[in-house]
């Protein structure tokens, strides 16, 4: 199942259960100056789950564009993404665990014929500030979730909050399981190894997180919940990961194609990168050295190393952007409208980068070369410092060069410089 069609049959069957579609906002925030980019599904929505009201109604139900670069240093691994999109149901006031613990069976059992034995769930165990969620527990089990397979965890894993303040609640996730051995006799679905994948995560806010860390009851209980799009898709396709999926094989193939030098990890980077990028700046994003502007810049020179390494021609960033376009504009419809745009915000970054790497390289090889004469392992920040300012280089190039070389980067001298610049 491609994964337009998941997402067309989840809008369709919210609808079916008396939800309005509504459209996904766009990934840089209208109305939030908390956040640099639309994290999760629940973000636009945060008026609404504080009580006002929605003119579509009580029952929602969206696709969402959502960026998160915490973890953009993990992308080349088999599963990391900082472009992805979630597919969400809401309740605003309206149903809240029995209906959406049912509706979420019913959808993974009879919209996606998810065999009921590669399903397992957590529930929220209970501290001081909220209850153990026995009553969710007792929804899976009638819905047809054995008790063997419905696991109770802390607020570490089964509690939703987007940052310190906020709407929140206890959540219950949806795993599947891969099939693969447990890793240890322990192994459960908040382990990591592997063997159960995160499909889903039902939030049930009812309660508000104040500065102080204090929690007082919302004045209505809604549900907020997450479906991972790609990582879906790679799951019902078969799939190890999800750069394997219709919506990454055709630049993955592309690069295999044009590459000199065989790099997975590198691949992975320029693919995700570009959807990634090409999404942000289709939004009205623009490379700059401040804020959003400065993660869209990171993506984009980032994916710019990496098809270097690849001993790609630079040259062929443009054909890239047109696979992307051709592949993806079904789902999005405006990377078609905007292309022109993308391409050439995209290509004069580009041309920048290519400027300052030049430079930057140069300096950085000569710097290497004197720590190593000195016996060190280290660069010092002074040193990531002065490339930064003079010769417009990133650190995070710097460390990823001075790794590339089995060397460090003194992160600590560099930040306090960076600091006391600022
Ligand atoms: N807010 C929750 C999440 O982002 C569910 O949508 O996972």
């Amino acid at each position: 199942m491609k994964a337009i069609e998941i997402r067309n049959k989840y809008l369709k069957f919210f609808q079916k259960h008396g939800h309005v579609v509504i459209p996904s906002a766009p990934l840089i925030p209208e109305n939030d100056p908390s956040v640099l980019f639309t994290t999760a599904g629940m973000q636009p929505l945060v008026p609404y789950l504080l009580g006002e009201t929605h003119p579509s109604g009580i029952r929602l139900t969206d696709y969402q564009k959502c960026v998160r670069t915490n973890d953009i240093e993990e992308v080349g691994d088999n599963r990391h993404l900082t472009y992805f999109e979630m597919l969400g149901n809401w309740s605003l006031g309206d149903y809240f665990k029995e209906e959406s613990v049912q509706m979420s069976f019913d959808f993974l059992t009879q919209e996606l014929n998810i065999p009921v034995e590669k399903l397992s769930v957590t529930c929220f165990a209970g501290d001081e500030d909220c209850e153990r969620d026995n009553v969710t527990a007792e929804c899976w089990k009638k819905a047809g979730i054995p008790e063997e397979r419905i696991y109770f965890f802390g607020k570490d894993d089964n509690w939703w909050i987007a940052g310190e303040e906020g709407p929140c609640g206890p959540d219950t996730e949806m795993f599947y399981d891969t099939g693969k051995p447990k890793c240890s006799e322990e192994c459960n679905p908040s382990c990591g190894c592997g063997k159960y994948v995160e499909i889903w995560n039902n939030v049930f806010m009812e309660f508000f997180k104040d500065k102080e860390g204090k929690y007082t009851k919302l004045k209505q209980h809604n549900v907020d919940t997450g479906l991972g799009l790609e990582r879906m898709a790679m799951l019902l396709q078969g799939k190890e990961t999800p750069f394997e999926t219709e919506l990454f094989a055709p630049i993955m193939d592309k690069l295999a194609e044009l590459q000199k030098v065989d790099n997975i990890a590198s691949r992975r980077i320029v693919t995700e990168h570009l959807r990634s990028s090409m999404m942000i700046t289709c939004d009205g994003g623009r490379p700059s050295n401040v804020d959003r502007g400065y993660i869209l810049r990171r993506l984009i020179r980032r994916m710019i190393r990496h098809m270097n390494k690849l001993q790609i021609s630079l040259d062929e960033l443009s054909t890239l952007i047109d696979i992307n376009v051709e592949n993806l504009k079904e789902m999005y419809p405006a990377l078609e409208t905007n292309k022109e745009t993308i391409k050439t915000v995209i290509l004069e970054e580009k041309d920048k980068f290519v400027k300052t790497l030049t430079k930057g390289e140069k300096e950085f090889v000569k710097e290497m070369e004197t720590v190593k004469s000195e016996g060190k392992d280290t660069i010092p920040g002074t040193m990531v410092f002065r490339l930064y300012d003079t010769y417009g280089f990133p650190p995070e190039v710097t460390e990823e060069l001075a790794t590339e070389n089995g060397m460090k980067i003194d992160k600590e001298e560099f930040e306090k410089l960076f600091k006391e610049h600022q």
